[in-house]
């Protein structure tokens, strides 16, 4: 049993003080049991450890503090970011608002030609590659935080069809540039590249409708390109790397900003009368998905109410809580 005594504390006093002087005396066991050395050392260390000033606590107080110090000024620090279809009608606008940005994120863009590079800006941070060449997409990717994938097939209108005669308009992809390619094998290879550099977060944005295989989007040019879209998002999904995977509905080139966005899933969205987004629209929750916790390991239908209904969104935090699907 351990009797207690009385002891000076005369080493205990900090010079100059910055702490409330200390009890002259403590308590402290003078006899102890075998079995409380283990006790009376975490005891005695808890209890000093505020006072006592050798070089080994300073030098450890120090550490600490420039530890604090420096991960504070990692978390200021502007997060690099790529956007690839930097070129593209949504892809433009991301790119314009990272630049806009510069506080915050070091914008980069992945082009596929210079007319493209040109067409924004030409900065040296646009890069000019291919995402079905791996190796042409790799050096754009290294050093990056984020990664915003905005490529994608593009079909195109044959020509010599005559509305006039209600004739409908055919599409076809150019060789080599369908949807497998592009918006699967392409984006497949951007996601594993993100993937060898440490990639803290992948935006994706694909589309609404690839709950439904008969979704009239798969016969335009007999491209599939809901199916081979929605196979690169479960790529993602099954990556390990924190996603947030976007499927708008139709976009329009209108101003964002000024719509109260919707979100959903499973293609929920598309038998509501709400089912197109502006591009500015898209842009912009791709960038604010980079800021929020919420937006991660989340796959959003995005819409939005008509110009004049609603009230325009602002809080994006409390727009992404609302999505509970991951897939
Ligand atoms: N249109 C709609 O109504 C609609 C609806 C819902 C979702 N979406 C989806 O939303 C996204 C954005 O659509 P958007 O209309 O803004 O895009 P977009 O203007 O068609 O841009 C697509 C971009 O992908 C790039 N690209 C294509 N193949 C490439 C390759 N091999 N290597 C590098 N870049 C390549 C294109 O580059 P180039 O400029 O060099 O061709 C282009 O800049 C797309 O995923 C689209 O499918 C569209």
């Amino acid at each position: 049993m351990a009797t207690l005594t009385r002891v000076p504390l005369i080493f205990s006093c900090p010079s100059p003080p910055r702490r409330p002087p200390p009890r002259k005396y403590a308590c402290m066991p003078t006899t102890l049991p075998e079995s409380s050395t283990l006790s009376f050392r975490s005891f005695s260390f808890s209890f000093f450890a505020p006072f006592l000033s050798t070089p080994h606590n300073k030098s450890n107080k120090s550490f600490r503090r420039l530890r604090a110090v420096s991960a504070s000024m990692a978390d200021s620090r502007p997060s690099t970011v790529l956007v690839t279809g930097a070129g593209g009608r949504t892809g433009s606008i991301v790119y314009r608002k990272l630049k806009e940005r510069s506080g915050q994120y070091v914008a980069r863009g992945l082009v596929r030609t210079e007319e493209s590079k040109e067409k924004i800006g030409g900065a040296k941070d646009v890069y000019v590659g291919d995402i079905r060449e791996a190796e042409s997409i790799a050096p754009a990717i290294q050093g990056i935080d984020a990664l915003i994938i905005l490529t994608s097939a593009v079909p195109k209108m044959k020509h010599g069809f005559d509305p006039s005669k209600g004739e409908r308009p055919e599409f076809y992809y150019e060789d080599g540039a369908y949807p497998e390619q592009v918006d699967w094998i392409g984006q497949k290879y951007q996601i594993d590249a993100a993937k060898d550099a440490g990639v803290k977060h992948i935006v994706l944005v694909g589309s609404m409708g690839g709950t439904n295989p008969n979704n009239p989007l798969n016969s335009l040019g007999n491209g599939n390109i809901l199916i081979w879209k929605r196979k690169a998002e479960q790529y993602l999904a099954d990556s390990g790397i924190p996603y947030t995977i976007i499927r708008a509905g139709g976009l329009q080139d209108k101003e964002g900003g000024i719509r109260e966005l919707l979100v959903g899933k499973d293609d929920e969205l598309l038998q509501t009368e709400t089912r197109t987004i502006a591009r500015a629209d898209v842009a912009e929750v791709c960038i604010q998905a980079l800021q929020f916790e919420e937006a991660k390991f989340k796959a959003i239908d995005l819409a939005s109410k008509p110009e004049g209904t609603g009230t325009p969104t602002k809080d994006f935090k409390a727009l992404f809580s609302q999505v509970t699907a991951r897939f």
